[in-house]
This record gives structure tokens, sequence and C-alpha cells, in this order.
């Protein structure tokens, strides 16, 4: 199937970024927010980032006017779907937020419409019944920063088709990244869940005592070549974030060791956070 319009809900961290990699790519893009403050802060933070580029003279002034000029947003959904050939949902990370839009998306986008949800918790499946049209609903998984990460994890719930996922592919692939396949919906799909892994143990380690968090991230950036080590990234992304997503993967799995750790419990019930509230597992500058 040809996509010629795509409709990006959510202006936030992920969606504006998305939404910016589709226009560069060609695509006429809608990007839509319930706030029409995140509208206008989106439309901001990518005129400055564009202008970065083009300073760096990593895009051409012309080809960054073009896209902005593809780029629309809106606070209506019901006229954005309407016109969409291919959905990208990428708002708050609440089932009951996306089981709402996924409703009005199955009411207003076009039949032939595809809806892809960039949820890195909430697997298509929760929301694919509530659209009408499950055999067209996927995880579309972006990374952050989105218009820099090349990865997209492409996930198949067990009714989506052949036919979307060829095409969700083929997006992919036009928006310059690397889709891969995830054939079942498992928590944290591929690379979060071997980021996971890898934090599960860094953690056993300083626990029980083995080597320092110094060392133990040391250790994965001279020896496996990580850019930062566990404890680092842990400490980047939010200690909250990752309470979060373990308690999620435990609410799904039921699996004892998939429960937050208790270093991580421990943190968080401390206030202490990661960079975002100046100690977590190192102590960060503030004034920096
Ligand atoms: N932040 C990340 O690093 C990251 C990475 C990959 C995937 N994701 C996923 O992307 C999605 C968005 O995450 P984010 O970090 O960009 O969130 P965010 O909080 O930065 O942005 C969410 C946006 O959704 C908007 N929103 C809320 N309800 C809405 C509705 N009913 N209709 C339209 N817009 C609505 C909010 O106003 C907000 O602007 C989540 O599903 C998350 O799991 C996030």
């Amino acid at each position: 199937m040809s996509i010629n319009n795509i409709l990006v809900i959510g202006a936030g961290t992920m969606g504006r970024q998305i939404a910016m990699s589709c226009a560069l790519s060609g695509f006429s893009t809608i990007l839509q927010d319930i706030s029409d403050t995140a509208l206008r802060a989106a439309r901001t933070e990518l005129e400055n980032w564009a202008a970065g580029r083009i300073s760096k003279g990593k895009l051409r002034a012309e080809d960054v006017e073009l896209a902005l000029s593809r780029l629309t947003q809106s606070t209506e959904l019901a006229t954005s779907a309407a016109r969409s050939d291919l959905v990208i949902e990428a708002a708050t990370e609440r089932l009951d937020i996306k089981r709402a839009i996924f409703a009005e998306l199955g009411e207003h986008a076009p039949a032939h419409a595809i809806l892809a949800t960039n949820s890195s918790t909430l697997a298509s499946s929760h929301v694919a019944e509530a659209s009408g049209r499950a055999a067209q609903v996927c995880n579309m998984h972006f990374f952050n920063p989105a218009l820099v990460m090349k990865c997209v994890e492409i996930v198949r719930n067990a009714q989506t088709s052949d036919a979307t996922i060829a095409t969700v592919t083929e997006v992919a692939r036009a928006l310059g990244k690397e889709p891969v396949l995830v054939n079942k919906e498992v928590p944290g799909f591929i690379a979060n869940r071997m980021m996971g892994a890898i934090q599960q143990e860094a953690l056993d380690l300083a626990s029980k005592g083995v080597a320092s968090i110094e060392d133990i991230d040391t250790t994965a950036r001279t020896a496996l070549g990580h850019p930062m080590g566990p404890f680092e990234l842990m400490d980047l992304v939010g200690l909250d974030v990752i309470d979060f997503i373990a308690q999620a993967t435990y609410a799904e799995t039921g699996e004892p060791s998939d429960q937050p750790h208790p270093m991580i419990t421990e943190k968080v019930g401390e206030g202490k956070l990661g960079r975002k509230s100046g100690q977590g597992f190192y102590l960060y500058d503030q004034e920096k």
C-alpha cells in the first residue's frame, strides 16, 4: 500500500521528532496533540534543531523549508485521522488514553489506514480491539532521540497482517531507519529487554559486593564497548522510569525476577532519581 499522509499523535519527546523525521522524508505529516502548548513547544524545538543542522551543513535550508511546510499541527483528532494513511501514536503512556485514541481512530481513519503505537511498554494487542481493525495494528517503536536513532522495532500482535508489517517496514526504511521485526509480543521487545538483563546483572553484582558501581560501569565501557555503563545509563534514564518499567513488566509476566530491584526501590524511596534529581547512583553537579 502506498503511504502519503502520516498522522503522529502526541507532540512530546518522541512524537515531535517522529513527525519531523516523516516530514523530512517527504511525507505529508500532521502532528496532533490535545495540548496547544505542547504543539507550539514542538514547533519551536524542531525549528531550532533544524537551524542547528543547517548551520553545521548537515541539512540544506531548502529541504528544511520544504519539510516544515509538509508538517502541519492540529488539536483535532477526528479530522486529522480522516486524512491519514498511517497513524503513529506517541501519546502519554497510559492504557486508558491509548485505548480511547485507538477507538476514535477506528471510527475516523480511512478503512485502509494502518494504526501503529510507539509505546515502549504497551504491546499493540492492548489497543487493537478498540480500533476494530486489529489486522492493521502493530507497534512501531522508535528510540530516543527519534531523529537520530536508527532502530525501529516493528512488533506484530497475534492478528497483525503480513501486509501491515510489509507497509510499516517500507515506511521505516523510507525514514532512513533500520527496522527490525519482533514476531511475538514480549515485554521490552528486543532492545529494552536486553538492556534490562544487563542492568539486572549489574545491580546483582553490585548488591552482592562483587564489584563497585564505578568498576562495573568501567567494565561495560572498556571491555564491552558500551558508550556508557549500566549505572550511568540508569541515572540518565531516571530511576523512577526504570522502576516503572520493572513494575509494568512484573505486572505482565508475574516473574519474581522481573520485580524492581531493591537497590532501585531504595533510591526511588529516597528521592534519588538520577541526573534529573542531582543524585542517583552518582552525585551530579546541578549547577552544570
Ligand atoms: N521518552 C522515550 O524515551 C520513549 C522512547 C520510545 C518510546 N516512547 C513511547 O512514546 C510515547 C510517548 O512518550 P513521550 O516520552 O514522548 O511522552 P511525553 O510525555 O513527552 O509526550 C506525550 C504527549 O502526548 C500528549 N497527549 C496526551 N494525551 C493525548 C491525547 N489523548 N491525544 C493526543 N495527545 C495526547 C501530551 O499532551 C504530550 O504532549 C509513550 O508511549 C512511550 O512509551 C518513549
